[in-house]
């Protein structure tokens, strides 16, 4: 019997990790900690939301008594940290909000975990889920290793890679069984339509154009987000205190190529002659800061703890476009309201 504490179980990511915790392990006790912010939304665990073994709390990271008080109520055995602000473009505009909850928020957990189990440390295991962008950009070769230096770019990826540094610190000081990984991009269900993939289906969808930014040249490695919640599962049962795993899918697209990937099997879905969707793609201004080029290397995982990705990217895309197009509501849910007025601020009027 575990009692384990996800914060951000109502994000995208999180909201995958609650799922699979809360089917694998009936035994465990899972509480579900989100503040509700326009990235979490409860409808993504419908299907969960009245197992036994699951519970939900609405609350804010950044208030350190309520983190507190939650702890010393509910003598946690563990914590799967998810809660994040996770938008490059939203840092921009707004970095004190990426400071407050990525690196407050952070430490205030840390704070309650090491009050509540400094008497027995080892019963207990703080993971911590960060990105891979907290080291920075590659040029054309090379991957991401665990020893790779952090050289964050962005407010986003400055926060995250704190946010790591008091995650160790309160290793390497007090003895906190502590682990982190750190994770390529995601795609799949649940997505938030603001994020390159699922506003880009959300726009096909609509006929409206697909925003570039710069020349489309830009890298990135996408994980199937099932993936990555095996990955958690795995490295949180089984890694060493003090460790790091780097999680990836081996699967680099440049922007422009996804994009032109995922017209053609729109096109098929929708039934509408190939290379019609495509006639949507917009070169917009690029994003500040910019980085070219994210690829993981994810050996130290697959070696030491078996894990390996379970499908190939336009299966995975293809699935993710099925889910989209099944789950209407959701989309029509997401992207009413404030979802408008950040659209218009981020691409109508740059
Ligand atoms: P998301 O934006 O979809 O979800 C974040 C969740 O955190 C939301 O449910 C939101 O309500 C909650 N939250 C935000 N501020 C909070 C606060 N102050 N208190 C409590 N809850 C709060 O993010 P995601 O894409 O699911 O990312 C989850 C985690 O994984 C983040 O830590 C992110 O840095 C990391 N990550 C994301 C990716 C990716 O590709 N999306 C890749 C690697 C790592
Ligand atoms: O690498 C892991 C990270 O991946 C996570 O830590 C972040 O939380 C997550 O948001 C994601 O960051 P990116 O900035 O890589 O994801 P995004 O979907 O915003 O952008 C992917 C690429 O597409 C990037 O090169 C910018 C580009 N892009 C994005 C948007 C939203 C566009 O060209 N047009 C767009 O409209």
């Amino acid at each position: 019997m575990k009692k384990i504490l996800i914060t951000g179980g109502a994000g995208f990511i999180g909201s995958h990790v609650v799922r699979l915790f809360v089917n694998k392990y009936p035994n465990y006790e899972i509480v579900n900690l989100d503040k509700l912010t326009y990235a979490g939304n409860l409808a993504n665990l419908k299907d969960i939301e009245n197992k036994s073994n699951y519970s939900f709390v609405k609350g804010d990271i950044v208030d350190a008594a309520f983190i507190n008080e939650l702890f010393s109520k509910n003598k946690f055995d563990a914590v799967i940290h998810l809660a994040a602000e996770s938008h490059v473009d939203r840092s921009i505009t707004n970095p004190l909000e990426f400071l407050m909850t990525n690196v407050i928020g952070t430490v205030n957990l840390l704070n309650a975990a090491k009050n509540e189990w400094k008497d027995n440390f080892s019963a207990h295991r703080f993971y911590h889920v960060s990105t891979d962008e907290v080291y920075g950009t590659l040029g054309e070769t090379g991957l991401f290793t665990e020893t790779t230096s952090y050289d964050p770019h962005s407010p986003y990826s400055a926060s995250k890679a704190s946010s790591d540094h008091f995650v160790r610190a309160y290793h390497d000081t007090y003895g906190l069984d502590a682990v982190i990984s750190n994770c390529s991009n995601n795609y799949g269900s649940y997505h938030f339509p603001e994020k390159l993939i699922p506003l880009s289906i959300y726009n096909i969808k609509n006929n409206k154009s697909i925003p570039i930014y710069g020349k489309g040249e830009n890298i990135r490695d996408w994980l199937f987000v099932e993936d990555h919640a095996r990955a958690i599962d795995v490295i949180f049962h089984n890694a060493k205190a003090g460790t790091t795993y780097n999680i990836g899918g081996h699967n680099e697209w440049t922007n422009i190529d996804l994009i032109h990937l995922l017209c053609k099997i729109m096109d098929k879905k929708l039934n509408r002659p190939e290379g019609k969707s495509a006639e949507l793609i917009t070169y917009v201004k690029d994003r500040a800061g910019h980085d070219m080029r994210y690829a993981i290397d994810s050996s130290k995982l697959q070696k030491e703890l078996g894990w390996t990705p379970s499908l190939q990217f336009e299966e995975g895309l293809e699935r993710t476009v099925d889910w989209y197009l099944a789950n209407e509501e959701w989309l029509n849910n997401v992207t009413s309201g404030d979802y408008k007025k950040y659209y218009e601020q981020q691409y109508v009027k740059r």
